[in-house]
């Protein structure tokens, strides 16, 4: 009897790939090891109160002395690739400065040992962890970091462009942009509201830049990955309407729209300030990608703020859905999944290229010790529901060629700490010990049935 009767394989094409995913600051730890420099994220858990026990994420997995493990793991599961993202701060501690070859050599081995595993290496060159240098010279509010990240770019593609062919230039910059920036929940924790726009014009054009550079360098393929959402208005009322239509802009179209289209959507109609484009920058951002990524977790439901406001709009419970570890925050409904890849089909059309699910997974509480396999039969629920929902998009005619389970491991939930557990092997965070769950197992099942 197949271990995962809820999953239609059939709509999925031969060739499709199954992956899982991790960053480096939520897994690494040995944050102090081999002349590492500080990111923003170093500051943010310092910071009094802005994250969950006053966690650091070390040592965490530790993976920066344990990846064989994690190596071990992968080819255990018989993924297609591992999606791990690159430290800036172990490669370049100071922006503009020396290389740390230390650094570099890490990421070596990582990319190394997994082509010898036979799981291709899928690096992100930047999961939220901006070295602390350029924030204090305004961040992605500048420019300037933009044109850093281009050379940073380009000291990774000349490393480790022979062994690593496979990219994502940056993971979900909307979470930087609204959350670090514009309401401060995560790093760099300003409170900006729209004076975070910049930052998403700017971490664009960093993209662009990182396009241009790794395809000069050989690499087969590069894309972004940016977490997007299928926006539920809480009622028909106008008003309702009008607020899902600018969170609509804000979280998926000001972030889509310039990279598959060349242009922002009309933002002064929806009391959105302008970007800070200068003459190039368009051409840049569109230059068309091999792929485009898409992190989904959940739908979100948007009612108008006080006084019928569209902004600031008010993010609402979804009726009827369960919930995943973080409670209504993060409801469960597969179909938002199927809904979102369908709109994006109907929306971009011809300029959309393949998709790929960069993440989609889900935290549940589990024990922090345990002595053997979780039972997380939510999590195995979670994801065939996500899959199928994936396998229904194809099935329509969606050109979807990977979906990556976040995350192989649990690892550091950002503010939140230690406390949401989103991995397919359980890790005890005081010893580092790893322990796969029953969603491993299930997912390694599904995966060798996919290539049956
Ligand atoms: C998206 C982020 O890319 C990842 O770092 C995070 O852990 C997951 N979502 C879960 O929140």
């Amino acid at each position: 009897m197949p271990q995962h009767p809820s999953v239609d394989l059939s709509p999925f094409p031969p060739g499709f790939r199954w992956s899982a995913a991790t960053a480096a600051f939520q897994v690494e730890g040995s944050r102090a090891a081999d002349g590492r420099g500080r990111s923003i994220w170093d500051e943010f858990v310092a910071t009094p109160g802005a994250v969950r026990d006053g966690a650091t994420a070390d040592p965490g997995p530790d993976s920066y002395r344990r990846h064989r493990e994690d190596v071990e793991l992968l080819a255990a599961l018989g993924v297609d690739r591992y999606r791990f993202s690159i430290s800036w701060v172990r490669v370049q501690p100071e922006p503009g400065g020396p290389v740390r070859q230390a650094g570099l050599d890490y990421y070596r081995r990582l990319a190394d040992d997994l082509l010898a595993a036979g799981v291709t290496p899928f690096a992100t060159l930047y999961h939220w962890d901006l070295p602390s240098v350029l924030e204090e010279r305004g961040g992605w509010l500048t420019r300037d970091t933009a044109l850093r990240f281009g050379e940073y770019a380009e000291i990774v593609a000349q490393s480790l462009g022979d062994r690593i062919r496979h990219w994502y230039t940056l993971n979900e910059p909307v979470s930087t942009s609204l959350q670090g920036y514009a309401v401060g929940t995560l790093a760099p924790g300003r409170q900006l509201l729209f004076g975070a726009l910049p930052t998403v014009h700017h971490q664009l054009l960093a993209h662009g830049l990182a396009v241009r550079t790794l395809r000069a360098s050989g690499a087969e393929e590069v894309g972004i990955v940016n977490n997007h959402t299928l926006v539920l208005p809480a009622s028909q009322a106008d008003a309702d309407l009008t607020a899902a239509a600018v969170y609509d802009v804000l979280h998926n179209r000001v972030f889509a729209d310039p990279v598959l289209t060349g242009a922002y959507p009309d933002l002064e109609a929806f009391g959105i300030p302008p970007m800070p484009v200068e003459e190039g920058d368009l051409e840049l951002i569109s230059a068309p990608g091999d792929f485009y990524g898409i992190n989904f977790y959940n739908p979100t439901t948007v009612a108008a703020g006080p006084d019928d406001s569209p902004v600031p709009f008010a993010i609402v419970p979804t009726p009827g859905a369960p919930v995943t570890g973080f409670g209504s925050e993060w409801p469960i409904v597969p179909a938002a999944l199927t809904g979102l890849l369908l709109d994006f089909r109907e929306r971009y059309g011809d300029r959309l290229p393949p998709l790929v699910i960069g993440e989609n997974g889900a935290s549940f509480p589990e024990p922090d010790h345990v002595d053997g396999p979780v039972r997380d039969s939510d999590r195995i629920s979670y994801l065939a529901g996500h899959i199928d929902a994936v396998g229904a998009a194809a099935a329509d005619g969606v050109d979807v060629r990977e979906y990556t389970v976040w995350s192989l491991l649990d690892n550091f939930e950002w503010a939140d700490g230690w406390t949401q557990r989103f991995g397919l092997v359980h890790v005890d965070f005081d010893t580092s010990a790893r322990t796969p769950k029953a969603s491993f197992d299930w997912y390694r099942a599904l995966i060798a049935e996919a290539r049956a």
